[in-house]
Parts: structure tokens; C-alpha cells; sequence
């Protein structure tokens, strides 16, 4: 098959939702990650996403609307007052909610949960596809299966070539990875996975917020998680990466000696302000801040792969805010291999 790499105009926006309304995959940006969207009324089309993807059938995925009156069809029970206030704050944007099902919604997307997870992106374009579409779009992050998440175009064509007809070309991400999944069908907001709506943002809303246990440590054996994508290999790359984590000047030091000691092709992935202290090691940015990590981790793993580092050592930051989902991601890529200075 051959893939088309298409700037956005509304003729291409066109294309793509027949595309779409056929059965097909489109890949499309999104302000947090790029997406693999298929019809979500549509089992067959969704069982596409899962063979382009290699995704394990037991993931489910998530069902992108365009506007409020497109949920309630694809769940059972109204949102409750604290969903609705939640949506009300951070809808459009980067923020999933899981429901209780409706019937319309094929078990092939939640991958036979009777939940739903739903979210209203805020890029004009994923928006546009939707309309175009003129349904629901499903749409897991539109890597291959254990790559890191796809933040830019190319990073997409990278792993999807030759397995879909198209990717919408939206310029990078503004988040940089993917949205805070919140299961609302309990008494209170449960944080599945953090993202660039933090814990602090939701409970300012609700009151309170609970992070799922499994969010910053490796799943127990046998231990079946909440968000079943919690447990499959995640974001990782080739190389084996080792995260460094407490006072900077330390974290440098131990860095520079694990580095000097490594054996094969190191390489350090550090915040822009350190890396002068690495001289001439080879490292990668990870932005000036934890914002700026959410927005250079994944193009960093994937260039660090390209560079054919088999040993990578990564600079940390405090785990609130963003920087909880930031050390979400690198904590799993890194099989939380953590060393504390
Ligand atoms: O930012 C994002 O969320 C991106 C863009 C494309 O919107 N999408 C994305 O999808 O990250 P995906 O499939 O890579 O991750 C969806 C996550 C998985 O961890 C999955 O297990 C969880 O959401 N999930 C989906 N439906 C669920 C459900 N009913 N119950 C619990 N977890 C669910
Ligand atoms: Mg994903």
C-alpha cells in the first residue's frame, strides 16, 4: 500500500473523511500525540487499527468526538456532575474520560469492556477529520506497538509506511505525549494515566483526584491493571535506559561516571541547562523544563534509536505537575530502572 504524506487543505480534509466513512485508516495530529483513526461504529475498520498498530486485541481504544452532543450516544449513563464539570474545564483538550457503554459502540474498540473511553481533542484538524468523517473516530497513538508515541509526521511515516493510506501532516504536537485517562465511573475521578491535565487541574475541579497505584511503578506479576494499556511494554527503546534521579549536581556527576563506564554506545539524555557539563559526550535535549520533556521525550527515544545508543542514562524531574506524566513515560520505557542520588 502505498502511504500519502498530505499537508492539510480542505480538499485533503475531504479525502480523508471518505476514507474513513470506507473503513480506512487516517493518521492525523492531535495537541498531544498523533492518532490512527478509524470509523468507532465500525468493527472491521477498527480491527485494522489493531493489525497496522500489532496492537494485543486486549487494549482498548480511544473514541474521539467533535462536539458535546456526540457523547451521549456512545455511553449508557449521563455524566455525572463531576464529569460534566471536568468536561466543562478541560474539553476540548488533552483529557480522556471513561464511561459506561452503549450498544453502539462495538466491543472491538474497548476491547471488550463494557466502558468507553472518550475524549474532545482541541487540534482544529483532528476536529475537521471528525466532521469530514461525519462520526466518532477511534484512534490509538499511531505507533507501531511498543515505539514511542508519534509526535511529529515523519515520526508516523517512520512506522506506518506502506500500512496506511494516509497521514494528515499537522507539524509537532504542543503536548508531546498523550492524554490523562480518567476513569469517572466510580465515586471519584481515578487517574489511569497521567498526561497534560495534571492531578493538581482536576482536583481544583473536583475536589479530589486519586492516582492509580499502577502509574509509577512496574505492574506486579499476574496484576491486571485498570487501563489495560498500563501493562504492555510501552515507549521503549532499543537500548537499555537507566533514569538518574536527585540533586543536579550529583545526578551529573553519577551520569558522567556511568557513562565513562558504560560499555558499547552510551548516550545522555539531559535538560538543556546541564548539558554543557556533559562536554563532549553525546547527549540529547530533553527541553529546558518538565513541559519541555513532555514535548522532547519521544522524539528523543526515537532519535536515540536511530543514533544505535544501547545504553541511554536520563536526567529526571519532580514527579508533579506534568512532570508526573513525563516520569510515567520515562519510568516505563526505563522498566523503572531508577538510580537515586
Ligand atoms: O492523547 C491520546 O490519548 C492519544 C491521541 C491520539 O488522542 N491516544 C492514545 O491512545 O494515547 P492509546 O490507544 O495509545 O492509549 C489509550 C489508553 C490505553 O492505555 C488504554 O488501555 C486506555 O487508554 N483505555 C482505553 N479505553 C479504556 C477503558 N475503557 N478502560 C480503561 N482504560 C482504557
Ligand atoms: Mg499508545
Amino acid at each position: 500500500m502505498q502511504t500519502q504524506l498530505l499537508n492539510i487543505t480542505p480538499g485533503v480534509l475531504e479525502r480523508a473523511g471518505a476514507l474513513i466513512r470506507s473503513g480506512e485508516l487516517v493518521a492525523f495530529p492531535t495537541e498531544t500525540v498523533y492518532g490512527l483513526g478509524a470509523d468507532a461504529l465500525n468493527a472491521d475498520a477498527v480491527k485494522r487499527i489493531f493489525e497496522a498498530k500489532g496492537r494485543p486485541g486486549d487494549n482498548p481504544l480511544i473514541v474521539h468526538i467533535s462536539a458535546i452532543d456526540q457523547l451521549a450516544p456512545l455511553i449508557s449513563a449521563g455524566p455525572s456532575p463531576m464529569a460534566q464539570a471536568l468536561m466543562d474545564a478541560y474539553w476540548p483538550g488533552p483529557m480522556t474520560l471513561i464511561f459506561p457503554k452503549s450498544g453502539l459502540v462495538p466491543m472491538a474498540v474497548t476491547a471488550g469492556l463494557d466502558t468507553v473511553a472518550i475524549r474532545y481533542p482541541a487540534h482544529p484538524a483532528a476536529r475537521a477529520l471528525i466532521d469530514a468523517a461525519q462520526r466518532p473516530i477511534a484512534a490509538p497513538s499511531a505507533n507501531r506497538s511498543g515505539r514511542p508515541s508519534p509526535t511529529t509526521a515523519a515520526h508516523v511515516m517512520e512506522d506506518m509506511d506502506g500500512r496506511i493510506p494516509m497521514i494528515l501532516d499537522g507539524g509537532p504536537c504542543d503536548v508531546g505525549l498523550e492524554s490523562t485517562v480518567i476513569d469517572m465511573t466510580g465515586a471519584e475521578p481515578r487517574i489511569l494515566r497521567p498526561g497534560g491535565i495534571t492531578p493538581e487541574m482536576i482536583e481544583a475541579v473536583c475536589g479530589a483526584a486519586r492516582v492509580d497505584e499502577a502509574v509509577m511503578r512496574p505492574l506486579k506479576e499476574g496484576e491486571r491493571p485498570r487501563s489495560p494499556g498500563m501493562k504492555s511494554r510501552h515507549y521503549a527503546p532499543k537500548g537499555s535506559l537507566t533514569i538518574v534521579q536527585g540533586d543536579a549536581r550529583a545526578v551529573i556527576d553519577r551520569i558522567r561516571a556511568l557513562y565513562d563506564a558504560a560499555e558499547g554506545s552510551p548516550i545522555i539524555l539531559a535538560l538543556d541547562g546541564h548539558i554543557p557539563a556533559y562536554g563532549n559526550r553525546r547527549t540529547l535535549s530533553l527541553g529546558p523544563d518538565a513541559a519541555g520533556m513532555a514535548h522532547a521525550l519521544f522524539d528523543a527515544l526515537r532519535r536515540a534509536d536511530d543514533l544505535g545508543a544501547d545504553v541511554l542514562f536520563s536526567e529526571a524531574v519532580p514527579a508533579d505537575g506534568v512532570g508526573l506524566a513525563v516520569m510515567n513515560r520515562l519510568g516505563r520505557a526505563a522498566a523503572f530502572h531508577i538510580i537515586e542520588v
